[in-house]
């Protein structure tokens, strides 16, 4: 291995390959430490030249490539594995921004960007990102295409896939693929943001990307609102939706996750939810204040019995504390499996809304019969719940009797996160055998070495 590292040192310089293992360790533990690898090497480069030779000089060398961005993955498509020997290539270093094209509504970034990073320079423009999640000021744009994150906004914008008009991307062969020219309009063949958002760091590495931006809403108004049952929250959605068009987001916490955010950070619950309902966060966004817009459509829902409490924010300081009742609950999570010394099971599934109320009883009933505590919270709009079960005693258990019954209810194993290696067991419930095998092909033909993230994506490369 020394001449392998001597051979990347050549390509991106003797500070930018982390051989030391206390430099190495940040890279090598995802965020919910329930994965860890080790690799030869964390490796740094800085431009779209350096990560075609350094992904040759892997492919010769016959050693894994693990792309990280800002290592908040949950599912651990982002850290090493040690099956086979790997580098993980941080992208932090591809944290150009381009200047922003008000006319077309378009900017080009580096992957190593992080959300925020994309969005505050957006907003500096008077403009926007389409894509929120709590994890903003770590993740990058290039993890989030590899993952095709969601967030938020998706009910407005789409997920991550909706807002790449352009991707430079290279392969493991070392070619550079794509283009940034963000034409709305183009046939011309393979569209690689389509390809390469959702593929996990296993069809290519993205190196910069031409992203959407949509207009910034100066009005913004949140509430907390508590319902009686789940059935209740998805009721209320389709008055939201139908009647608020300023609707920004709309998330699902479940009663425990309030409970354990209000803990974490020792303050009082906005609302009082009964104990079988659950607690649904709206938020709108305009250009002239949708406050009436939304107290209306509330004051309907109120007359049908939907509504049990409500908790509202105008202004920016109050807005910022009612969200954190909703960003922080990952934090929260990690705080206490951090005091039990065991990381939590994190699912995240989707079904469609109609059957989120049966979800919800699958997943209790799952967590009781383990006596593990259920975490419950999401986003409503698309039926997407991320399922946390803390100090859970047989994790395959609970896994295989919650994602058995999504599947069934027409739902996925992964909404946003990915499937990495977490859920690879379990990626048959929802692609049939032929269907895997097409993307086997598809991998194994522009990826011939088999070096980009192994075991990611496929139970059957599953590395242990
Ligand atoms: C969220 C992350 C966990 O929705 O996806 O906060
Ligand atoms: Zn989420």
């Amino acid at each position: 291995m020394g001449e392998f590292v001597d051979e990347l040192q050549a390509i991106v310089g003797g500070d930018h390959v982390l051989t030391d293992p206390d430099m190495r360790r940040s890279h090598e533990v995802d965020w919910t430490r329930r994965y860890e690898g080790t690799s030869v090497a964390v490796v740094r480069p800085a431009t779209t030249d350096e990560v075609a030779a350094v992904l040759r000089c892997c492919a010769r060398a016959g050693v894994a490539v693990v792309a990280q961005g800002g290592n908040t993955g949950l599912v651990g498509g982002g850290v090493p594995r040690g099956a086979v020997p790997s580098i993980v290539l941080s992208m932090l270093r591809f944290s150009t921004l381009g200047p922003v094209d008000a006319e077309a509504m378009q900017v080009t970034v580096g992957a190593g960007v992080t959300m925020a990073g994309w969005r505050d320079h957006a907003r500096a423009a008077g403009l926007d990102a389409p894509v929120d999640f709590a994890a903003r000021d770590s993740a990058t744009v290039g993890g989030a295409i590899a993952t095709n994150a969601g967030g938020s906004r998706v009910l407005r914008f789409g997920t991550m896939r909706s807002q790449v008009v352009g991707v430079e991307a290279v392969l493991a062969t070392g070619g550079v693929v794509g283009s940034l020219a963000g034409l709305p309009k183009e046939t011309a063949g393979v569209h690689w943001p389509s390809l390469l958002a959702g593929s996990e760091g296993t069809l290519a590495v993205v190196t910069r990307a031409r992203l959407r931006l949509v207009p910034r809403f100066d009005h913004t108004v949140t509430a907390f609102v508590a319902v009686g049952s789940v059935d209740d929250a998805v009721a209320l959605l389709g008055i939201l939706r139908r009647d608020v068009p300023s609707l920004d987001a709309a998330e699902v916490v479940l009663p425990a996750a309030l409970e354990l955010v209000v803990e974490h950070l020792g303050r009082a619950a906005p609302v009082t939810t009964p104990a079988d309902g659950c607690c649904v966060m709206i938020d709108c966004a305009d250009s002239a204040d949708p406050t009436e817009q939304l107290t209306s459509a509330l004051h309907r829902a109120g007359e049908r019995g939907l509504v049990v409490d409500t908790a509202f924010a105008t202004d920016a300081t109050q807005r910022a504390g009612l969200l954190e009742f909703r960003d922080r609950i990952t934090e929260a999570i990690a705080t206490v499996s951090t005091a039990v010394g065991s990381p939590p099971l994190k699912l995240d599934v989707a079904v469609p809304v109609s059957a989120l109320a049966e979800l919800t009883a699958t997943a209790h009933a799952a967590a009781a019969d383990d006596g593990s505590q259920l975490i419950g919270f999401g986003h409503l709009a698309e039926g997407n719940l991320h399922l946390n079960f803390l100090d859970a005693g047989d994790p395959a258990t609970i896994a295989s009797a919650v994602l058995g019954r999504v599947a069934e209810l027409g739902g996925t194993i992964s909404a946003e996160h990915g499937i990495g290696v977490a859920k690879t067991p379990w990626l048959h419930l929802i692609r049939a055998a032929e269907d895997r095998a097409a993307q086997q092909a598809l991998r194994a033909a522009l990826d011939p070495a088999g070096i980009l993230n192994p075991g990611v994506l496929a139970p059957e490369l599953r590395a242990t």
